[in-house]
């Protein structure tokens, strides 16, 4: 895994108190339902998780609503179609494994929940290799389908460039620039792969606040005890 430089971006959430920046992460999810969920499903998280994260309860449940569900069997025996719940994972881009490849030239787009734990670099990976795409260098020949990408294990991956500037048309006015983009949706799937990240970190503080106030009453509690044996 020698090709991913230890780029040490500037994240805002990843100082051992810093939380998500939610607006990173609900631009983030723009960025991968409009662009990314063509190809690659995001099957350990469901619609009620991002309530207060990136949409309000009443956003979700419309935007639940608008999918279908094969779901069942019910008492006849039989599956049957329904509108999306809360409780529902997001939809996948593909019913199977054979179809995703069919779609992509024989490569599979991988499952994206936990891709910024599973790859060595984790967020500065995803952010590298999606503005990482550029001109192969002389005399590297590329197969049809491949496209150079000096990130990517080998050099030459199947997935084409997925953002260009201006794609999605952020709500909240940022500009949608192609490493706006990569960053907002690096944020997002930070965010998918570490949902409890925000409330572990605050845990953690409060665990370190209260230990050290119990070590300093401890400590001066011996202090006192002691004194009369010194
Ligand atoms: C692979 C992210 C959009 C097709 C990957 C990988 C990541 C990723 C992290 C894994 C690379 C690795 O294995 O180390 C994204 C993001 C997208 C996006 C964040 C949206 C911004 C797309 C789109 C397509 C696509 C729109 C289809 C047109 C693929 C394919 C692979 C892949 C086929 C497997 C590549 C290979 O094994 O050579 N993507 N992707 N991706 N993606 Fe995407």
């Amino acid at each position: 895994d020698d090709h991913i430089p230890s780029l040490g971006y500037a994240w805002t959430h990843t100082g051992f108190l810093d939380a998500f920046d939610a607006k990173a992460v609900r631009r983030g999810y723009q960025v991968y339902k409009e662009v990314c969920a063509t190809c690659h499903s995001l099957e350990k998280i469901h619609f009620r998780e991002l309530e207060g994260k990136t949409h309000s309860k009443e956003e979700l449940i419309a935007m639940a609503a608008e999918i279908d569900v094969v779901d069942g069997p019910n008492d006849e025996g039989e599956m049957f179609e329904r509108p999306g719940k809360l409780s529902d994972p997001l939809p996948k881009p593909y019913a199977n494994e054979e179809a995703g490849r069919a779609a992509n030239g024989g490569a599979l787009p991988p499952d994206l929940s936990l891709m910024a734990k599973a790859r060595h670099g984790g967020v500065d990976y995803i952010f590298a290799l999606l503005t990482g795409y550029c001109d192969a260098p002389a005399g590297k020949v590329m197969l049809p389908g491949l496209y150079y990408n000096p990130y990517f294990a080998g050099g030459a991956i199947a997935m084409p460039p997925p953002l260009q500037d201006g794609q999605v048309e952020y709500a909240d006015g940022t500009p949608a620039t192609m490493s706006q983009m990569s960053r907002d949706v690096s944020v997002f799937l930070n965010w998918a792969a570490e949902p409890e990240h925000d409330e572990r970190k605050l845990q953690g503080f409060k665990y370190l606040t209260v230990l050290g106030l119990t070590l300093a009453v401890t400590g001066y509690y011996k202090r006192f005890r002691w004194s009369t044996l010194k």
